[in-house]
C-alpha cells in the first residue's frame, strides 16, 4: 500500500501557502497548515476540512526557534513522519515604490527583520525536519523564492526582500550539495506575480497558479531534480 505522505507548509493560513495546502490535500497528502495565529489557521482550514480534506493546523512562527521545534514535534507526534516541508512563510517590508525601498535608505533593522523570517526561519525549519527525513529516508523540501532573487536580472528596489530571497536560494543550493544524491530533494521555486496580500490586487496570477510548481516539487519522484530553481515547472537561471 502506498505510504500516506505528511507535509508541513509554513504560512499556510492565507495566500499561496493556503493554495499549496489545498492542492496537496487533494492529492491525498496530510497537509499540515503551519499558522502564526492558530485561530487564523483554523478559520482558513474550515472550508478545506468541510470538503473532506485532511488539513490539520499547528501554531508556527518561523522566527521563533521554540515554536519551530514545538510545531515539528507536534506533527511528528501526531502523524509519525514529515515527508514534505514547504518554506512558504515570508514578509516583504520594503514595498516596491516606498521611499526607503532602496539600498541608500533601507533601515538595517528592516533588513534584519526580513532575514529573520525569509532566511533564518527557513533554515530553522530545514534543520528541524532534516533528521526526521534522514531517518525515514524520504524528504522533499520546497523553498518559495522569487524572480526578485535572480542575480542575472537583478534590478533596483526592495533590497531587503531581494537579498533575503537570494540568500534563500543559496540555502537551497548549499543544502542540496550537502545532501547529495539521495532520498531528500530540495529546490527553490518562483510562483510568479500572484494576487495575494503580498502580491497585491493588480497581480495577474491566481494562488492556484502560484502554488502549482511548489506542489510539483513537493511530490517529485525519486529521480527528480535537487538544488534547482524553477518557475512553471521549468528550470530558471539564478
Ligand atoms: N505574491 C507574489 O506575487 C509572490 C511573488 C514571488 C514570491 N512570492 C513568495 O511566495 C510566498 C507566499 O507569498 P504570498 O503572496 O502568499 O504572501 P502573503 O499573502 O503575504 O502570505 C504570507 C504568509 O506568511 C505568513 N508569515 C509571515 N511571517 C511569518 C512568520 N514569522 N511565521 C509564520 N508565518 C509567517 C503569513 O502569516 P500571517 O497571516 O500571520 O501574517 C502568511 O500566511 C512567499 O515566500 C513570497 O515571498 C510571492
Amino acid at each position: 500500500m502506498a505510504q500516506t505522505r505528511v507535509a508541513l507548509v509554513t504560512g499556510a493560513n492565507r495566500g499561496i501557502g493556503l493554495a499549496i495546502v489545498r492542492q496537496l490535500a487533494r492529492l491525498g497528502v496530510i497537509a499540515v497548515m503551519g499558522s502564526r495565529s492558530k485561530a487564523s489557521g483554523l478559520k482558513a482550514a474550515a472550508p478545506l476540512q468541510a470538503e473532506g480534506l485532511i488539513t490539520p493546523v499547528v501554531a508556527l512562527d518561523v522566527t521563533d526557534e521554540a515554536s519551530v521545534r514545538a510545531a515539528v514535534a507536534e506533527v511528528l507526534g501526531e502523524f509519525g513522519r514529515i515527508d514534505v516541508l514547504v518554506n512558504n512563510a515570508a514578509i516583504l517590508l520594503d514595498m516596491p515604490g516606498a521611499p526607503a525601498s532602496n539600498v541608500r535608505a533601507v533601515p538595517p533593522a528592516l533588513v534584519r527583520e526580513t532575514y529573520e523570517t525569509n532566511v533564518i526561519g527557513a533554515l530553522m525549519m530545514i534543520q528541524a525536519v532534516l533528521p526526521i527525513m534522514r531517518e525515514q529516508a524520504y524528504g522533499r523540501i520546497v523553498n518559495l523564492s522569487s524572480a526578485a532573487a535572480q542575480l542575472h536580472s537583478m534590478e533596483a528596489g526592495y533590497p531587503a526582500y531581494r537579498m533575503s530571497k537570494t540568500a534563500l536560494n543559496a540555502l537551497t543550493v548549499t543544502a542540496a550539495a550537502e545532501l547529495g544524491a539521495g532520498p531528500i530533494l530540495i529546490n527553490s521555486m518562483c510562483p510568479g506575480w500572484v494576487n495575494t496580500k503580498m502580491g497585491g490586487p493588480a497581480a495577474p496570477r491566481t494562488v492556484e497558479q502560484g502554488a502549482d510548481t511548489a506542489v510539483w516539487l513537493a511530490t517529485l519522484p525519486p529521480d527528480g531534480p535537487t538544488g534547482g530553481f524553477f518557475h512553471d515547472k521549468q528550470p530558471v537561471d539564478w
